[in-house]
């Protein structure tokens, strides 16, 4: 359903929230300015209503989270079944069943359906630490500690996942309790000569990669990047850490990004759309790789209380049964490349490029110089929020507007998106 007319934003209850918001949050959490945000109350398909009663447009899957459409019957009740009888399990210590059949489940979609062997699997609450336990397994497995990351990467903000990362912004202020492990050079073939160097002069355990930049700007790289990684990988015995934690289950129009180059990983972590709603994710590894961790003695050295968490566990399986179904990575594929044609035509007004695979896109805003132009994608968010739709900036200087919609997004609400930007650019730039 198209947005409705909206007259005010922030609405008064919104307004009201938002003041509070500020007096009881921590600063730094929430953006809140005279324009922003709206406080969601409930949410269908891709559609999200405000407390205030407005109905606005999701053109972000709230994060890449809400894949399968916002409030999608499954999921609710796989979660609601599982929630009668119970809440919380003893992670690591008395696990449930769901426990089980999650970690068997992805090992059937990920390393036995690309080699015919098994996979073993860390679950953690959020992306971040599973790929803190994907570095962790990278340093047992390899007796390496270093790793290499790429420019314009992000991989969460736990200290881990922060030094592997490459975004000043979230890693300045406290870089002096960072760990110097990572290693960071350029995305993409350019890069491959430093990938080379340092695997020679350092002690490397691992390469770190999201197969396309999400935060970063919806960079794709070149076809040949991911199978130089593995090859190389291989070459000098470190491992291959694929971040599929934005572009897994089929963002891209297929299960996993990496199988558009038919790279497979040695470790691929997931998170945000696994369970479609819950903050649970997976550090997924080949199991002779991930052997290299001790039987625990009881007191596990690696463990989180919600480790496994039975809700989390019976969403995400309900919504690896929808994954699963090919008929979902068409879908993606055929409106992904309607939306992305749809974007294309208004670059008259940007001459910017439209970056991305499946419902996974960025339109780059440039200025008349053809330099990133931060501060119009910056405008343009809460201006499009006023209209209707909710929308993202990423890239280094935030001059990517994203689109990682719900897959349930109509071809009458991808036409909208694109005239609403195309108006709103000619007017602006
Ligand atoms: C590629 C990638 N890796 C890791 C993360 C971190 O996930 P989380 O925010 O759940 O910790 C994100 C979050 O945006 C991401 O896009």
């Amino acid at each position: 359903m198209l947005p409705e007319i909206i007259t005010e934003i922030p609405g008064p209850n919104s307004r009201a929230l938002a003041e509070n918001l500020r007096k009881y949050e921590s600063r730094n959490i929430t953006y809140v300015s005279n324009d922003f945000p709206i406080f969601w109350d409930r949410a269908k398909d891709t559609n999200v209503w405000d407390v205030d009663e407005n109905r606005f447009l999701d053109l972000t899957s709230a994060f890449a989270v809400s894949s399968l459409g916002h409030s999608c019957p499954e999921l609710i009740s796989a979660f609601n079944e599982q929630s009668k009888h119970l809440m919380h399990g003893m992670g690591d210590v008395h696990p449930t069943a769901q426990k089980v059949n999650l970690c068997k489940k992805l090992s059937s979609i990920t390393f036995e359906r690309w080699t015919g062997n098994k996979a073993k699997t860390i679950l953690n609450s959020s992306g971040s630490e599973s790929i803190e336990s994907a570095l962790k397994t990278a340093t047992l497995a390899t007796g390496k500690h270093g790793v290499i990351s790429f420019e314009g990467c992000y991989h969460g903000t736990g200290f881990g996942s922060l030094s592997a990362g490459a975004m000043p912004r979230f890693k300045d202020p406290f870089i002096k309790q960072l760990s110097d492990f990572g290693n960071i050079v350029p995305y993409g073939n350019h890069g491959l000569d430093q990938v080379r160097d340092t695997l020679l002069n350092e002690s490397i355990g691992a390469i770190i990669v999201e197969p396309i930049l999400g935060r970063g700007g919806k960079v794709v790289p070149e076809n040949d990047f991911l199978p130089s990684l593995r090859a190389l990988c291989d070459e000098h015995k470190a491992l291959l850490i694929i971040d599929e934690i934005y572009t897994g289950l089929n963002r891209t129009g297929k299960l996993f990004a990496c199988e558009h180059s038919d790279v497979i990983p040695d470790i691929i972590c997931l998170g945000k759309a696994l369970s479609g709603g819950f903050p649970i994710s997976a550090c997924i590894g080949k199991a002779t790789i991930m052997d290299h961790w001790p039987e625990s003695d009881g007191e596990a050295i690696h463990t989180s209380t919600f480790l496994g968490h039975p809700g989390g566990c019976a969403m995400a399986l309900a919504s690896l049964e929808i994954h699963s179904n090919p008929e979902i990575s068409s879908e993606v594929t055929h409106k992904g490349n309607r939306f992305k044609e749809l974007l294309k035509n208004i670059k008259a007004a940007t001459k910017g490029s439209v970056r991305g695979m499946g419902l996974m896109l960025g339109l780059e805003i440039i200025d008349h110089n053809g330099k990133p132009n931060g501060p119009l994608a910056s405008k343009i968010i809460p201006s499009a929020l006023k209209s209707g739709l909710i929308t993202l900036a990423d890239g280094p200087g935030g001059h990517v507007i994203a689109f990682a919609p719900p897959f349930t997004i109509s071809e009458e609400e991808m036409l909208f998106s694109a005239q609403w930007l195309e108006r709103e650019l000619m007017t602006s730039s």
